[in-house]
């Protein structure tokens, strides 16, 4: 039987602040009705400054390695997806690295938006398999209030901070592990979700920075369409290429950026709420950290339990989309 990558633990962190819907009331033209109707959220966490994306990010992988029973020497490898991460460089990896002690590893980022947990899965899995290295701690987090405009009420009232890790790591005789994984782009949709300001093209103190926007910007309508298609499409390609059909899957575990997107695609899933995990209610968008918190509390709950099949499925900024199918 070949290496498989099992995802041994798991760990989360979120922001302590709530933020309730009623709260936004006072703020912009809108209503808790508006915003449960049309997205599912009810409540977000949201970060207090200097509160960036390693600081929740540590706390999740400190989790996860006291849950395997790791000590963090026994690391060899951190990858953390992340588009929200402390600097443009260094690494929020290398500081998740250097926090919790993890001296024998390599560490770096993923950019893959909300499919970043399942690229940076992927990666790991891929180097675990090969050979390369025995484990990695895998970390999926994402600060996004720190980058909204809180007067566009478009935008700030569906995202929230926090995000998750697991340990990861080889074994032999196993069906557990990851499965299958499928990864997708299409960057004609680049201009779709953005923050323009801060890269090499716009960079701050230039001429272009000052006239490039520093809060995301996007596209609800044009992104709602695609994260639909993206569903359904990756889903539907992990399954084939694993050999499997929506009826063995014991749990679909989906990017939390809206409920009416998770209910669109679990409907042509064929696959009834009861086996769809939901928590977008509590958390709002949290970009690479929904999907870790969302197997994070499915397992807690008792609706994930070792030996299931769980499908993920990410889409975001890219355009990216993906999905993993993992034996937990
Ligand atoms: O993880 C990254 C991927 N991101 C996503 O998955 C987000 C995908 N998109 C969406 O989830 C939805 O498109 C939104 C939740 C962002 C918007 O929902 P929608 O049903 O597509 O609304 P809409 O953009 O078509 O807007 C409908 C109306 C507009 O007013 P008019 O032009 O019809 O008068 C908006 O101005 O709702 C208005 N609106 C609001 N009203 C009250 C937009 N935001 C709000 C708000 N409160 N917060």
């Amino acid at each position: 039987m070949p290496n498989r990558a099992v995802i041994q633990s798991i760990g989360m962190a979120v922001a302590d602040r709530v933020m309730t819907n009623d709260e936004f009331e006072a703020i912009i033209d809108t209503t808790d009705e508006w915003i449960q109707t049309r997205t599912g959220i009810k409540e977000r966490r949201i970060a207090e400054p200097g509160q960036s994306s390693s600081y929740f990010g540590i706390r999740a992988a400190k989790e996860a390695l006291e849950r395997a029973g790791k000590s963090p020497e026994e690391v060899e490898m951190v990858v953390c997806a992340t588009v929200t991460g402390d600097y443009l460089f260094p690494g929020t990896a290398c500081l998740i690295q250097d926090a919790i002690g993890a001296k024998n590893a390599g560490a770096y980022d993923l950019g893959a938006a909300c499919a970043g947990f399942i690229y940076a899965a992927e990666a790991a899995a891929g180097m675990i398999c090969n050979g390369t290295v025995q484990n990695a701690v895998v970390v999926g987090i994402d600060t996004l209030t720190h980058f909204v405009d809180w007067k566009d009420r478009s935008t700030c009232v569906l995202f929230g901070d926090g995000g998750g890790a697991v340990f990861m790591e080889r074994q032999k005789d196993t069906e557990r592990g990851i499965v299958a994984t499928v990864m997708l782009a299409d960057g004609s949709g680049a201009r779709h979700i953005k923050i323009a300001l801060g890269g090499s093209l716009n960079p701050p103190h230039s001429a272009r920075g000052e006239a490039a926007c520093g809060y995301i910007y996007m596209a609800g309508k044009e992104v709602f369409r695609f994260a639909v298609r993206a569903m359904a499409d990756s889903c539907s390609r992990v399954l084939e290429k694993a050999g499997l059909t929506s009826d063995d899957v014991a749990l679909f575990c989906p990017h939390q950026a809206n409920l009416r997107i998770i209910t669109a695609a679990a409907d042509h899933l064929g696959l009834s709420m009861d086996r769809v995990f939901v928590n977008v209610h509590k958390y709002g968008n949290m970009g690479a950290g929904s999907i870790p918190v969302a197997l994070y509390e499915a397992e807690q709950q008792g609706k994930l339990k070792r030996g299931d099949l769980v499908m993920t499925v990410g889409f975001g900024a890219g355009l990216v989309w993906g999905a993993n199918l993992i034996r937990w």
